[in-house]
């Protein structure tokens, strides 16, 4: 926030939209989870917005101890967040019927605890201007149900790319959404997501190669990919990082230096949804997570390490996404993205014509 009194009321408001769309009720509790100083303008409209709507608000702040969640500076590990031993915290939590976090708890055992209490849960880190421009619509919302639909009546995904990517998942378990909101029990979110749709492959389940081309973009690297990457996958285990270039090398030294060998699994497949999310806003904006290039329309988001975001044994804290540009991506024999134009009518916003 630039700290102005307009610009943190134009946040409270957005706020109040976002909790609205979350179905926050004046009976509820809404608990803001933060740490240190980190995001506390975020805690701040929030519960300003939640009071306005006679919720029961309260701002739990725990001792700073992650770098994780700030997207700028430190080391990017999922799934140990400041909640990681604190059980009373973890049990004010589950009490609430509802949960703004500013951690990034996404991966970890606190959430899948919170969600089971049946707490809804949203996660909130990116810039202001980003959740402004990214807030969720009922019509992405709809396309993103398309997806779900499409994707859970599936048994395999497989995508290509002209570099040489061709892999074949096994659907193995749920299929999840993300909207940017939470309205429902127990349902986390993330604002914004955009609209993007993932499950995971079976344990022993993928096998093929992902060729990650150039304009490819590397998170949490932040970076546009300059030369090929390839993954070679066997039942369901990264094999072999190729590549002769720099940051073949850098992801193959990532990896390794975690030490870990789940940190060679696979992570969640998907597809993003989002026409207003820009594939190239990186090359001037390299604040936050990266959920903009998460999410724009037509990407593959392909990614490796931990699966226990939606009930897989695989608990790693090394997670790459990788967003992933003219790609082809079939459900069995259905195809959903042509050489990176979704082609499921379903799922295509109603103005955006196609490239090919
Ligand atoms: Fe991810």
């Amino acid at each position: 926030m630039a700290g102005t009194s307009s610009s943190q009321s134009m946040f409270v408001d957005l706020c109040e939209r976002m909790l609205r769309l979350c179905k926050l009720q004046a009976s509820e509790s809404l608990i803001l989870l933060s740490q240190g100083q980190e995001r506390a303008e975020y805690a701040d409209a929030f519960m300003t917005a939640g009071q306005r709507l006679g919720a029961k608000v309260m701002n739990l702040r725990l001792p700073y101890s992650s770098s994780a969640t700030s997207g700028e500076v430190g080391v990017w590990t999922v799934g140990k967040t400041p909640l990681s031993g604190n059980q009373p915290a973890v049990d004010i939590l589950k009490g609430a019927d509802m949960v703004v976090e500013t951690l990034f708890m996404l991966f970890s055992d606190e959430l899948s605890e919170i969600q089971q209490a049946g707490t809804r849960i949203l996660t909130c880190i990116e810039p202001v201007d980003l959740l402004a421009r990214m807030f969720p619509t009922e019509e992405l919302k709809r396309r993103t149900d398309a997806a779900v639909e499409m994707l859970s009546a599936a048994s395999t995904l497989r995508f290509t790319n002209r570099a040489g990517t061709d892999v074949t998942y096994r659907i193995g378990y749920p299929v999840k959404a993300q909207y940017g909101y939470a309205d429902q029990p127990g349902q986390w979110d993330h604002w914004p997501s955009g609209g993007m749709v993932l499950t995971c492959g079976e344990d022993d389940g993928i096998d093929g190669r992902v060729v990650v081309d150039r304009g490819d973009i590397l998170l949490p690297f932040k970076q546009y990919v300059q030369e090929p990457i390839e993954f070679v996958i066997e039942a369901g285990r990264i094999v072999e990082i190729g590549g002769d270039g720099y940051q073949a090398e850098l992801v193959r030294q990532y990896i390794a230096d975690f030490a870990d060998p789940d940190a060679y699994g696979l992570s969640h497949i998907g597809w993003g949804l989002d026409e207003r999310a820009k594939w190239a806003a990186l090359a001037t904006d390299s604040r936050g997570h990266g959920m903009e290039l998460r999410a724009f329309l037509g990407n593959v988001l392909f990614s490796t390490g931990p699966n226990d975001l939606v009930g897989g044994p695989n608990h790693t804290s090394c997670h790459l996404d990788i967003p992933m540009r003219n790609c082809s991506l079939w459900c069995d024999d259905r195809p959903v993205i042509v050489d990176g134009d979704v082609v499921a009518h379903e799922m295509r916003p109603a103005e955006a014509p196609l490239r090919i």
